[in-house]
Formats: C-alpha cells, sequence, structure tokens
C-alpha cells in the first residue's frame, strides 16, 4: 500500500516537477561507503586467484599464475583447460570476449566474437515461404561461426603476456592426453550428449564416446588424443597452427563433405580485435564493460544509470518498490539492446546517447512508480508478431592486482555437436544468435531489427558481460556469468548485491536473481528472490511474474579485491558443482624469461 501513496505523491508532483525519486540524483552522495568484511565466506589470496567452472582449470591458473604469470597468462591458460575439463562452453571452437585492467589502471578489451562465413546471407536460416528454420541454427554445419578463441587468446597474450605461449598451452595439452577424472554431473552429461547431440555426428560419438560404448560413470578417467595433438600443435606454433595447416584442412574438408559454409579464406582471414572498454559509473564504483559486437556492456551501464537516476538503492533488495524499478530499467535496456546493438564494424551503434545519464534520466522518468510498463507499448515502432548455463565465465587476479574477466561460449551447449575429424574440438552453434528474419521481433524473444541480421563476415550480437569494477582508482571486483540474455541481469543482480546492498561476494553470489529481457514481457525469478508478499505487490501492479528453481540463473564466479590488504576473495558460484577458486601458492620458481 506504501507504493500507492508514493504513486499518488509522484503523480501530482509530476505535473510540475520530475518525480520525486528521480530528482534525487544530484542530492544523493558520491559514493556509498565500502563494502566492510567483503571477503566473508570466500577463498582469500594474497598471491592471486582463479575462479572457474572447473576445478582442474582453475588449478591450472593458479599454477599459471604460482609460476609467476600475470592475469592475462592465467587467463590464457585457463580458458584452454576449459577446453579440455569443461566441453560444454570451454573451447578452442568458438568465441568470446576478455575484459582486462591492468593494476596500473590501464584497461583494454579483446573481441574474439566468431564470424558469419563470407559465404552469409540474411536469409540463410529461412525456408523458402520465409519461415525461420531455428534447426538449421542450433546444430549442423551451417551453425557454426568462424571460431574466433585461438586467436583471441594469442592477442591478449602477445598485448598483455608476460609467460613464454607454450607454457600456457602446453598444460592443457597434457590434461588432455593424460585424461582427468569425470565428475558426476560431467559423467551425466556426455552420457545424455551421446544419445542426443553427439549421435548424428561419427567423430564426436569417437572423441566422447566410452571406448567399450558403456556409459560413463563418475571417477572414469576421460582421455581426449586428438584434442590433445590439436592443442600440442597450437602450444608450438600459435594461433597460425589453428587457422591454416592441417587442423584447418581438416575443419574445411568436413564443411565441404557436408554442405557447411566455413572455407580456408574465413579461417585464414579472421582477426580477434582489441577494442576500447565501455566506461560507467555506479554509485562512485568506476564500471569497465564489454562493448558490442557484445549488448552485455550496455545493458548494464544503462539499467544501472537509470537505478542511480533512481535512488533505488533507497529501499531494500526484496522489496516491491525495489524490484519494480529494477525490472523497468532492464526492460528499457533490453529493448535498446534489441533496437540499436550490432556488430559496430557494420552497424552505426549510438553508445555515447545509450551510456549517457541524460538519456538515463529520460528513461528513469518514463518509468510510472506505481504501474509496469508494456514492453510492446515501449516499442510501438518494431512490428512486433505474438507468439540455458552453456557458456561460461571465469576471474582472474593476480599478485600486483591486474584481472581478467573473460567470458566465453560455444553457445549452446557443446556448440553444433560437431567435433571436427582428427583434431577433437567442438565447433560453436554461434550464427543462430544473428536475426534470422528482418523485421519480424515477436513476444517470444526473436527480434528482427536491422544492426543484427546476417551479412558475410559480421559478427553475431553476443549478451556476454564481462566486467571490472573499480574504485578509487583500485580493482574492487571481477564477474560475469554464462545464461544467454539473462547474462546482464546475472551480472547487474551480483554488481547491485556488491556495491548498492554492500553485501560479501559470496552473498552477492549466492543471491537468488531474476531476470527480464523487454520480450518475452515477464519477470523471471529464481526461488527466493520474490517473496510471496513482493509477488502479490508487483502483481497488482501490473508485472507478470514466473518463478524459476532455485539456483538456475548463471553462474557468475567473481573475485573482489580489498585494496588496503591486496587480498583477493574468490567466490565460485554454487549454482554448478565443479567449480572453484583456486588460490596460487607460494612461488616456487622464477618466471622464464620471453614470451616465445
Ligand atoms: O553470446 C551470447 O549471448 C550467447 N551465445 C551465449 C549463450 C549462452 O550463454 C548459453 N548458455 N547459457
Amino acid at each position: 500500500m506504501r507504493l500507492y501513496w508514493l504513486a499518488v505523491v509522484a503523480l501530482c508532483a509530476a505535473a510540475i516537477a520530475p518525480p520525486p525519486a528521480f530528482a534525487q540524483r544530484a542530492a544523493r552522495p558520491a559514493a556509498t561507503p565500502r563494502v566492510e568484511f567483503g571477503g566473508t565466506g570466500a577463498v582469500p589470496a594474497r598471491r592471486g586467484i582463479v575462479v572457474s567452472v572447473s576445478s582442474f582449470a582453475s588449478d591450472i591458473g593458479a599454477a599459471t599464475l604460482a609460476r609467476g604469470g600475470n592475469a592475462v597468462d592465467a587467463a590464457v591458460a585457463t580458458a584452454f583447460a576449459l577446453a579440455v575439463t569443461h566441453p560444454s562452453a570451454g573451447n578452442i571452437g568458438g568465441g568470446g570476449f576478455m575484459v582486462v585492467r591492468m593494476a596500473s589502471g590501464e584497461a583494454t578489451t579483446f573481441d574474439f566474437r566468431e564470424k558469419a562465413p563470407l559465404s552469409a546471407t540474411p536469409t540463410m536460416f529461412q525456408t523458402a515461404d520465409g519461415a525461420i528454420a531455428y534447426a538449421l541454427t542450433d546444430s549442423g554445419w551451417l551453425s557454426p561461426g568462424v571460431p574466433g578463441t585461438v586467436h583471441g587468446m594469442e592477442s591478449a597474450h602477445a598485448r598483455l603476456g608476460k609467460l613464454p605461449w607454450r607454457s600456457l598451452v602446453l598444460p592443457a595439452a597434457q590434461l588432455a592426453a593424460q585424461g582427468f577424472p569425470l565428475s558426476r554431473a560431467l559423467a551425466a552429461d556426455l552420457n545424455e550428449q551421446l544419445l542426443t547431440t553427439f549421435a548424428p555426428f561419427p567423430s564426436s560419438m569417437a572423441a566422447y564416446g566410452r571406448r567399450d560404448g558403456r556409459a560413463w560413470r563418475a571417477g572414469d578417467r576421460l582421455r581426449l588424443p586428438d584434442l590433445a595433438r590439436t592443442l600440442r600443435a597450437i602450444a608450438d606454433s600459435g594461433a597460425r597452427a589453428f587457422y591454416t595447416g592441417w587442423i584447418a584442412d581438416s575443419l574445411v574438408q568436413q564443411m565441404r563433405d557436408h554442405g557447411g559454409a566455413i572455407t580456408a579464406r574465413d579461417l585464414a582471414e579472421y582477426r580477434a580485435v582489441e577494442r576500447a572498454p565501455l566506461r560507467g559509473t555506479y554509485l562512485g564504483n568506476d564500471i569497465i564493460a564489454m562493448g558490442p559486437p557484445s549488448s552485455g556492456g550496455v545493458v548494464l551501464i544503462e539499467t544501472l544509470n537509470q537505478l542511480e537516476a533512481l535512488s533505488a538503492e533507497r529501499f531494500a533488495r526484496g522489496t516491491p518498490e525495489f524490484l519494480h524499478l529494477r525490472i523497468e530499467a532492464a526492460r528499457r535496456a533490453y529493448l535498446d539492446r534489441a533496437r540499436y546493438i550490432g556488430d559496430p564494424d557494420f552497424a552505426t551503434v549510438p553508445l555515447e546517447r545509450l551510456l549517457s545519464t541524460q538519456y538515463a534520466d529520460s528513461l528513469a522518468r518514463s518509468i510510472d512508480p506505481a504501474r509496469a510498463s508494456r514492453s510492446v507499448s515501449l516499442a510501438s515502432d518494431l512490428d512486433i508478431a505474438t507468439e540455458p548455463m552453456e557458456t561460461t565465465h571465469f576471474s582472474v587476479v593476480d599478485a600486483e592486482g591486474n584481472a581478467v574477466s573473460q567470458t566465453y561460449t560455444l553457445e549452446g551447449g557443446y556448440g553444433s555437436g560437431i567435433v571436427v575429424r582428427g583434431t577433437g574440438f567442438l565447433l560453436n552453434n554461434e550464427m543462430g544468435d544473428f536475426n534470422k528474419k528482418a523485421g519480424y521481433t515477436s513476444t517470444r524473444g526473436d527480434i528482427g531489427t536491422a544492426p543484427n541480421l546476417i551479412a558475410p563476415g559480421k559478427r553475431m550480437l553476443s549478451s556476454m558481460t564481462p566486467v571490472i569494477l573499480a574504485r578509487d582508482d583500485q580493482l574492487l571486483l571481477v564477474t560475469g556469468s554464462p545464461g544467454g540474455r539473462t547474462i546482464p541481469n546475472t551480472v547487474i543482480d551480483v554488481v547491485l548485491g556488491v556495491t548498492a546492498f554492500r553485501q560479501p561476494v559470496r552473498a552477492a553470489v549466492d543471491a537468488p536473481r531474476i531476470h527480464h529481457q523487454w520480450l518475452p514481457d515477464v519477470t523471471q525469478f529464481e526461488v527466493g528472490a520474490i517473496s510471496t508478499a513482493a509477488q502479490f505487490s508487483l502483481a497488482e501492479m501490473g508485472h507478470l511474474l514466473r518463478q524459476r528453481p532455485a539456483q538456475s540463473q548463471g553462474d557468475a564466479h567473481s573475485i573482489w579485491y580489498d585494496a588496503r590488504t591486496k587480498t583477493a576473495y574468490g567466490a565460485h558460484d554454487r549454482r554448478s558443482p565443479d567449480g572453484k577458486a583456486s588460490a596460487a601458492a607460494v612461488r616456487r620458481r622464477a618466471p622464464a624469461s620471453g614470451k616465445r
């Protein structure tokens, strides 16, 4: 009821002045106080830490730090290890984004998103009568984009790494050759894929099936000899070995045999791009985020800008007042994602406007404090028809306070399901992230706007949101998540926890999450995120709510950094059973000199 009084007051005031919540921007203190005891419940580390979905990969990353590697070295080693131990998303046949902040304050990003093959066309995923052929984007030979991970890792290492490249890739090659014991979760997942995703592809069945054809059990050792050979070639000769030579030849031959689109030229011409990060601030914290072709940074900053304009942090987290503003801000930011964002090398994205506080103020003014907006009516210019955790994120901080936030993916779990013959690696199915039909935007979530239509050599829009926060020129938080379009909302909830609600990182990662992505016009929430009483209040305001299982949104492996004690605190997301925060041990020997 209090909300309705607020609404009445706000509506009366609106005739002569902006709503009271909004008017408080100038009066609000510049920064909220620091989190005290931010490390509670997390793994402390003075010599650096790696937090990922896989204990083996986190350990390889932490060992890289212990050998004298910096955060970028550890990220590269972790990424290659995840390609072995977390095959649903860790990859060399996919792509992603890395955000780096060095202790000096220098920050940059690496965009190694996949690209459409040069033969791609805007209608390649439509049937003759113009229907969208979802099956073609989900799996099979037309679904992969040109992979970017290997060139991305090489570019980041060449710019900022310290240790020799070979020493970063070899541990993954050794792990693939020797094998590793399957966890209960991975054994069960592989058994399922062998009956579904891998079944049409003999090379995939051979790589991931048990030799005797029986089901995997927890504790069985998974050896990946072809992948080991591929990784050894990359260790010896760098990205060149992947994009030209026998690995590329095998991929191209298989594409030719099966009507796929990727050619030798597509591979040879692939380049990762170093891009300036997006910058924003929230309650005195600096945000360093990924720009297009990821939409993550824009959605994150635009949402937080609105929440700051509304002084949303004055409400407690689970209150209907806060949740209403949180949902409305996300609704507006996700609409802009659909409307404006695509590959910046192909589409003009109005970044300056989208990230400006004036623009956020205007959006905040459009939020009725007592009523949910209707997503469709916010977008009268778009023609609208009615109608999963398979990416992975890891965070790294080294002893000097350099930080890496990396999210990368094959898109769906195990991507296209295709293991390239003789190479052991899985190809992505990222082409499905393009808009598949011009002008077709549906309440189910299809988007048909121009910036993300398919074009040769174009990168598809992503929601991946690797982010780093700093405060007073010191590192504060490294986070990110998988989860498709839920990703920006997961990251927003972790960031809000650590900043607006002053939670320790462990509590911020554990906290139940919500998701609204403009369309479908429904707020999903993990059990516990919205109390029954708050659900009634929100429903009265016109929100449509859908509860999802507990612990089912995202997988935000995060690090909080205490600059006063130079201690990193790692919190792996307990939503995934095999994750780990691995602190680097005392350095055992001097780092090898030179990078090659
Ligand atoms: O780039 C993107 O936004 C998607 N390909 C990410 C896919 C994803 O997170 C699936 N896992 N939950």
